[in-house]
């Protein structure tokens, strides 16, 4: 596969099948990941991969947060557990978080480097026959949910990212053509 049909095949997946993702697969998926460009070198990505009782504590953290929402704190209570299941029966759930530095363009300069990498590890993921969902979200800066990672001080979760064979192809989201966001400048 070419990397423009790679670019044109990856979907954001949201059901899996039950297929194993192999610790090898999860290997060549972070090695593709480091090699993303970073600016001097920082090398600011970190990279969780969380087994079941992991997954489990963040869909916990998910769910806590969604059940706020509902009045009713026995739903509140079902939501939080439905959540908290579905995370640890993912094939694979990734968390990557950033090393935070205290110079704010260097900062910036990370969480990009950063989000290349995991574009990387996207791209990578089809070429191996799997798909994957980026996620992102306030719980991600919730007590809970960094306890759940293990995530150090100083140290950012930028994304979740499931990954897993994917049960079925979704349609492409239809997009402007890039023309329609670009300027041509003399
Ligand atoms: C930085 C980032 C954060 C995202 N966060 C979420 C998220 O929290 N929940 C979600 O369902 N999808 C999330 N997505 C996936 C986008 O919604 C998805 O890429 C978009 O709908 C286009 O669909 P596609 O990836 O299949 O092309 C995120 C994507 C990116 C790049």
């Amino acid at each position: 596969m070419t990397i423009p049909v790679i670019i044109e095949q990856r979907r954001s997946i949201k059901k899996f099948t039950h297929r194993e993702v192999t610790r090898a697969e999860i290997e060549t998926l972070l090695e593709a990941a480091i090699l993303a460009p970073n600016h001097r070198l920082t090398r600011p990505w970190r990279f969780y991969v969380l087994g079941p009782e992991s997954r489990y504590a963040y869909g916990l953290a998910l769910g806590e947060r969604k059940a706020r929402k509902l009045p009713d704190p026995v739903a509140g209570r079902a939501l939080r557990e439905t959540i908290a299941s579905e995370h640890r029966d993912l094939p694979c759930m990734l968390a990557i978080s950033v090393v935070e530095n205290e110079n704010p363009e260097i900062r910036e300069e990370d969480y990009a480097a950063a989000m290349m990498a995991i574009e990387n590890l996207a791209l990578t993921a089809v070429a191996l026959g799997l798909g994957t969902h980026i996620k992102t979200g306030g719980v991600m800066g919730d007590a809970a949910s960094r306890a759940a990672v293990g995530v150090g001080d100083g140290e950012r979760i930028v994304a979740i990212v499931n990954v897993g064979e994917p049960a079925e192809l979704p349609s492409p989201r239809k997009r402007e053509p890039a023309t329609a966001c670009t300027v041509w400048r003399p």
